[in-house]
């Protein structure tokens, strides 16, 4: 009895001062917050970020689906489910990069698991960006696994990374960088990145639009290095990240109505000037008012729709891989082996 008051003050002598120990009793990343222009206060509050898991080998694509946060394991090839109710994590799909097409020796590839996920309002289905099969497939909630895209006219996918799907029309926008096709040595089987001869289709990293009514696969733009994460805003504008060592911009296309691209890009955010830190752009959320939340080099940042920089969290010791703004009321973070989470400023939260 008397160790444990000990240990429990000493725990809690410890909360006050040296480890940011979340409510949950869990440490959360350090952070710096750079606020830049007022209304990020509405968006991002005081306060830590909470971790609540650290159990991933590298953890990307947060999602809600099912009234459930869901994330993938890029390595570890598995589909995560977090229940924000009970606080219980559950496995959603294992071998998530290829599911029921096992035809490859993933066991040389350094990510062969599933990346990017969306929800798919119009079919209730979770989409998901499967480096191992190369392929754009859907999970249904009762658990049959479709493919979507596998190959388009330029032959078999490199690797699908990131996913968005669009509200009205259905069409589904997905980025086909080359990381999912490096080893584990860091060389490449196939593909064309760090300078390798292109040993393999498409030949190019890729951004398409899949038309589910007429399953056609359009060719959106190939003149990235390396398209990395995809959203489309409430003005209807698609807006891809360009990750690469040198580059740190997003780049915008205005849809017309129909779902086809309007017309040629613009570069609507460079983060040169705002970015600083590991890691590079990557995964994005675009909020009702059009801000675009995107993870880049070194943490968080908020830019208004016009691409006025709004503030960020610098997270000082993981790099950060994806955002979303959940219906919770929190704002998810993943990077390295963690999930973290902070209350958005100005939404309702779901009490626990
Ligand atoms: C990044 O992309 C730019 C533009 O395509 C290219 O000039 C540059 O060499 C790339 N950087 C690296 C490190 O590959």
């Amino acid at each position: 009895m008397r160790m444990f008051r000990c240990l429990s003050l000493f725990v809690s002598c410890l909360t006050a001062t040296e480890i940011n120990m979340t409510p949950g009793g869990m440490p959360s990343p350090p952070t710096k917050q750079i606020v830049a222009d007022k209304r990020y206060e509405a968006l991002v509050g005081k306060g830590e970020w909470e971790m609540i898991l650290n159990v991933m080998v590298w953890s990307e694509g947060p999602t809600w689906w099912q009234n459930k946060l869901v994330f993938s394991d890029t390595r570890l090839e598995k589909i995560y489910s977090w229940d924000p109710k009970s606080k219980l994590t559950d496995v959603v799909m294992e071998k998530a990069g290829y599911g029921i097409d096992p035809v490859i020796d993933t066991h040389l590839w350094m990510e062969p698991g599933s990346n990017g996920l969306a929800a798919n309002p119009h079919t209730g289905e979770l989409v998901i960006c499967q480096h191992g099969s190369r392929a754009l497939a859907a999970l249904s909630p009762d658990g049959n696994l479709r493919k979507l895209v596998t190959k388009t006219s330029f032959g078999p996918l490199n690797s699908p990374n990131d996913v968005a799907v669009h509200k009205t029309t259905g069409d589904i926008f997905f980025t086909d960088p080359v990381f999912g096709k490096q080893t584990v040595n860091n060389n490449l089987i196939r593909g064309n990145m760090g300078g390798a001869p292109e040993l393999d289709t498409p030949g190019f990293s890729g951004v398409y639009r899949y038309n589910p009514k007429n399953e056609e696969v359009t060719l959106v733009n190939n003149e990235m290095q390396q398209p990395n994460g995809i959203g489309i805003t409430p003005d209807n504008e698609l807006i891809v990240a360009y990750c690469n060592e040198t580059v740190w911009q997003w780049w915008k296309w205005q849809l017309n109505e129909d779902g086809s691209v309007a017309g040629e890009k613009s570069i609507c955010i460079d983060g040169k000037d705002t970015m600083s830190g590991p890691g590079y752009p990557d995964g994005l959320h675009i909020d009702e008012e059009g801000n675009v939340w995107v993870s880049g080099p070194g943490g968080l940042y908020i830019y208004d729709k016009n691409g006025v920089f709004l503030g960020g969290e610098k997270f000082t010791t993981i790099a950060t891989s994806n955002v979303l703004v959940a219906p919770d009321g929190y704002i998810y973070v993943t990077g390295n082996h963690g999930v973290y989470r902070k209350q958005h400023a100005s939404k309702k939260h779901d009490e626990l």
